[in-house]
């Protein structure tokens, strides 16, 4: 019986070696910065440049690389994550951050519905086809999902593709992590409120006053989440969907 397991100190990802989708800014910047600054090596994929996000990883004293990867195209993922392992080495941790929220309505035609489901669904789809055989193999993987609270009560301003998509990152994260379970790979899924970035910054947000935290989440709120599930002391946790929300929802 593991009665006491060793709970990780500073640096505890040193060896690791991290795939952060959109970490060009916002969350996935802010979640690619707490693994480095807990010792991973962090290989940055996104449509934008994500030199300012390498640059401040390197500064952190770890090693980083970026490429521009459109995370809808299967091949490009699979070309960037064989990149990433050549020149950092075997990846080991998977955060799917990338994603769009186009506004809409119930229905926004159903070239949209495509645009969006092709990102934020199929883009952490051929993510994980790239990563999860490694991790597999070497019999160890996290992985992190990065849905939305729009999954479970549904958005307003979004179209309804954003929310299935959120939706269908639940049930594609658990069954991911139903399966690696028995081979140590982990997989969690991570559901924020509404947290300040450029995706939202055009939009109107709640007032801070009837939230229950009184205030909007900043990518700093999921950083400290992201890092805990992807470090050792979640070496028991898997196919959590965590919300982060500041209590704006609460569900089982
Ligand atoms: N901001 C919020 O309130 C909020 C709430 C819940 C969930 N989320 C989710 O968090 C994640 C990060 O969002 P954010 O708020 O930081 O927004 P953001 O727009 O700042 O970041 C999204 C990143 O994804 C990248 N991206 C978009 N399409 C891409 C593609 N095809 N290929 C590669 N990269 C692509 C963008 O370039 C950008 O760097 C998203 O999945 C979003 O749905 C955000």
């Amino acid at each position: 019986m593991r009665a006491s397991a060793p709970v990780a100190s500073a640096a505890s990802l040193a060896g690791h070696v991290a795939v952060v989708s959109g970490g060009a800014r916002g969350i996935g910047a802010a979640i690619a910065l707490a693994l480095a600054g807990d010792g991973a090596a962090v290989a940055v994929l996104d449509a934008l440049d994500a030199g300012e996000t390498v640059v401040a990883a390197a500064a952190l004293g770890a090693r980083s690389r970026g490429w521009m990867v459109d995370v809808g195209d299967e091949a490009a993922c699979l070309d960037a994550a064989a990149a990433a392992e050549a020149a950092l080495g075997p990846i080991s941790i998977l955060v799917c951050a990338a994603g769009v929220m186009p506004r809409g309505a119930v229905d926004s035609g159903l070239a949209q519905w495509r645009a969006v489901l092709r990102v934020n669904l199929d883009g952490a789809r051929h993510l994980v086809a790239a990563c999860y055989p490694g991790m597999e193999a070497r019999g160890d993987g996290r992985i992190l999902l990065v849905s939305s609270v729009a999954a479970r009560q549904g958005g307003l301003l979004a179209g309804a593709e954003y929310s299935a998509s959120k939706g269908a990152l639940l049930a594609f994260g658990r069954h991911v992590a139903r399966n690696g379970a028995a081979r140590n790979v982990r997989c969690n899924i991570l559901s924020p409120g509404v947290i300040e970035t450029a995706m939202n910054a055009d939009l109107p947000k709640p007032d801070p006053a009837v939230l229950p935290a009184r205030r909007l989440g900043a990518p700093g709120d999921v950083a400290g989440p992201a890092l805990f599930l992807c470090s050792d002391q979640a070496s028991y946790i898997t196919g959590v969907d965590l919300p982060v929300n500041g209590g704006q929802l609460f569900y089982p």
